[in-house]
């Protein structure tokens, strides 16, 4: 991919500043990749407003218009495949994508907390409530379980006395949003390999 842009299709379920991180990196085609659509599992969020204000595509798939899981799982593969990425990004997508995604294209995911520690929906509340002084942000490869799949790139935030859950989300966003940024960005220019566990980027 080192001589071309990459495809990115960018997947989000809340205020998207992950998505506006890539959105502005993208701006400079040094960057080496661009934002060719963005999804979403719910209608009305600032993430599909940023697509919008950026003249972005934009789809929504929510899974209750459908009769079954699979049959979500099958409708948002058809809905990503239509624009040809050469990887998701997952950026605050509150969903587990299925095999169809899953095994059609490359995902990237990223996590408020410092990974194998505090998976789920609420890593950043997790963290506060475990007590640990150091936390922070994960970019992993997607697989079928719920943030378990390969890592590729990790930064700490310190907790601070007195800190609560917004306010350490806010820092950890801050930090998460660079690393998103710097991680697709090396992904798209120079490839990856995965090797059981270890990811890889450049030759
Ligand atoms: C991020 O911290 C993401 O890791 C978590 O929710 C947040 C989404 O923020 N799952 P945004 O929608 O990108 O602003």
């Amino acid at each position: 991919m080192s001589n071309s842009v990459g495809r990115l299709v960018v997947l989000v379920s809340g205020s998207g500043t992950n998505l506006q991180a890539l959105l502005d990196a993208a701006v400079n085609p040094s960057y080496g990749a661009r934002i060719v659509a963005v999804g979403a599992d719910r209608e009305g969020i600032e993430g599909l407003a940023r697509a919008e204000r950026a003249s972005i595509p934009t789809f929504v798939e929510r899974v209750k218009d459908h009769p079954s899981r699979q049959e979500w799982d099958e409708t948002i593969a058809r809905r990503i495949a239509v624009h040809e990425p050469d990887l998701v990004v997952c950026a605050g997508f509150m969903k587990i994508l299925g095999a169809p995604t899953l095994d059609a294209f490359p995902v990237l995911n990223t996590h408020p907390a410092l990974l194998p520690s505090f998976p789920g929906a609420h890593g950043v509340r997790d963290a506060l409530a475990g007590g640990v002084r150091v936390t922070g942000c994960t970019v992993m490869l997607a697989d079928a379980g719920v943030d378990t799949g390969p890592i590729v790139a990790q930064e700490a935030v310190r907790v601070f006395d007195g800190d609560d859950e917004e306010r350490l989300h806010e820092r950890i966003k801050t930090v998460e949003q660079g690393l998103l940024v710097d991680t697709v960005g090396r992904m798209v220019r120079e490839g990856w390999t995965v090797t059981g566990r270890t990811v890889r980027i450049g030759n």
